[in-house]
């Protein structure tokens, strides 16, 4: 079954070859205006000028409107229960974030049945892909016994293949006095316990949290068992994440919130994508990190949600690529491919993130004319339809024309 979506205004590929706009090169946002495109089955079989579009099975007219690669949202913490609204409203009342807040959600999670986090987890996953996101990472890290980080990503593995042990967020109230004990769970029993249903390894590399030498062990005993580094790093204040992220080959190092230059060097020479998570800095009320800075040194940027309960409560990409635009210095196509190329690599994924003969067919059809709109519009509904795979998997009424 081929779907040709045709009459669309503005195509966004981040591709490296074909008829693309200006910048469209190797890693790059790259585009096609009055564009058509081919699904077959799961994946994208053509893309170009819709004069020059194939014949296919079913038409959409897309009438003008803009499609993008679905988002790719690289850090997410969605296996949780409970909420801190209050939390929120003390910092809006000028308490600072701490990590402290995490404790109350891993006694909520542990104490809520698989029934309970599996349908709060389902209903932020759905959430995400009616809103465009069609990959997304997940992590557990709010169990912290070898039990709840075990259902944790058990429960996480039924809804993406991007899940994330994150035994090592914070050392829980029970080993307050014996943080190295700890460490060894995390880093043994639990690490068995997790391995099968994980892709990536984690660790939360901040002052109150894991420091360097723990976070090392942590992700070289990871990768022991073929797990995949990833850390939260420099979120804080400065510290030692970046370094640990680039050391271990991270896929990314994420937050990014405060680097020194020898940071911003470090990840530029890595292979290390730097995740930024505009929501977070929103949520926090912190300054935001200084996006320019690290395209100009050449680093890799992503942009993600980070949504949790706790420092970060949206599952919105495009909030975030809005932020990203208005409060981190990005441009609107920077932004863009930052959320979507960019969380793909942050993901090591070469199959999303882009759109092009034999990408899956992840596509997020913009109820506006192209993709400024995401920040030109902030807070306004813009999804018109995704597909996911090839198949259909939100759309507004009447937007299809069946
Ligand atoms: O990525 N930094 C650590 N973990 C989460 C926050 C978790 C929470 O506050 O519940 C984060 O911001
Ligand atoms: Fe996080």
């Amino acid at each position: 079954m081929s779907t040709l979506i045709t009459n669309i205004g503005e195509l966004v590929t981040n591709a490296p070859a074909g008829d693309r706009g200006p910048g469209g090169g190797p890693g790059e946002f790259g585009f096609i205006t009055a564009a058509a495109l081919v699904i077959d089955g799961a994946q994208i079989a053509w893309t170009g000028p819709a004069g020059r579009a194939p014949a296919a099975d079913d038409i959409v007219d897309a009438r003008g409107r803009a499609v993008l690669p679905g988002f790719v949202d690289s850090h997410a913490h969605l296996v949780f229960a409970g909420e801190r609204g209050a939390e929120f409203a003390a910092r809006m009342a000028g308490q600072p974030y701490t990590a402290g807040g995490i404790a109350w959600t891993v006694a909520a999670t542990r104490a809520a049945s698989d029934v309970t986090l599996r349908a709060g987890l389902r209903r932020l996953a759905d959430e995400m892909l009616r809103q465009g996101t069609t990959t997304y990472e997940c992590k557990s890290g709010y169990g912290l016994t070898v039990r709840d980080e075990a259902r944790s990503v058990m429960l996480a593995a039924e809804v993406t293949p991007e899940v994330t042990y994150l035994g090592a967020h914070v050392v829980p109230p029970e080993f307050e006095n014996d943080p190295a004990g700890y460490l060894d769970l995390v880093c043994g029993p639990m690490l068995d316990a997790c391995a099968a249903n994980a892709r990536w390894i984690d660790v939360f590399c901040e002052e109150g949290a894991f420091g360097a030498d723990e976070a090392a062990v942590v992700l070289a005993a990871g990768r022991a068992r073929g797990l995949l580094p990833r850390v939260h790093a420099n979120q804080l204040g400065p510290g030692p994440g970046v370094r640990i992220a680039v050391e271990a080959d991270a896929a990314s190092a994420d937050h990014c919130t405060h680097l020194t230059s020898a940071d911003v060097d470090l990840l530029a020479s890595s292979g290390t994508v730097a995740t930024l998570l505009p929501g977070v800095e929103f949520s926090c009320r912190q300054p935001y990190p200084d996006a320019r800075r690290l395209l100009g040194a050449g680093v890799t940027v992503a942009i993600a949600t980070d949504c949790n309960p706790g420092s970060c409560y949206t599952s919105s990409m495009a909030l975030c690529v809005a932020l990203a635009v208005r409060e981190m210095g990005m441009t609107t196509q920077e932004a863009v491919w930052s959320a979507t190329a960019g969380g793909a690599l942050a993901l090591r994924r070469t199959d999303v993130g882009h759109v092009g003969a034999g990408a899956r067919a992840d596509l997020l059809m913009l109820d506006a004319p192209s993709h400024t709109y995401l920040a030109y519009r902030p807070g306004v509904p813009l999804t018109a339809a995704v597909w996911r795979e090839g198949r259909l998997a939100a759309a507004r009424p009447q937007v299809l024309g069946h």
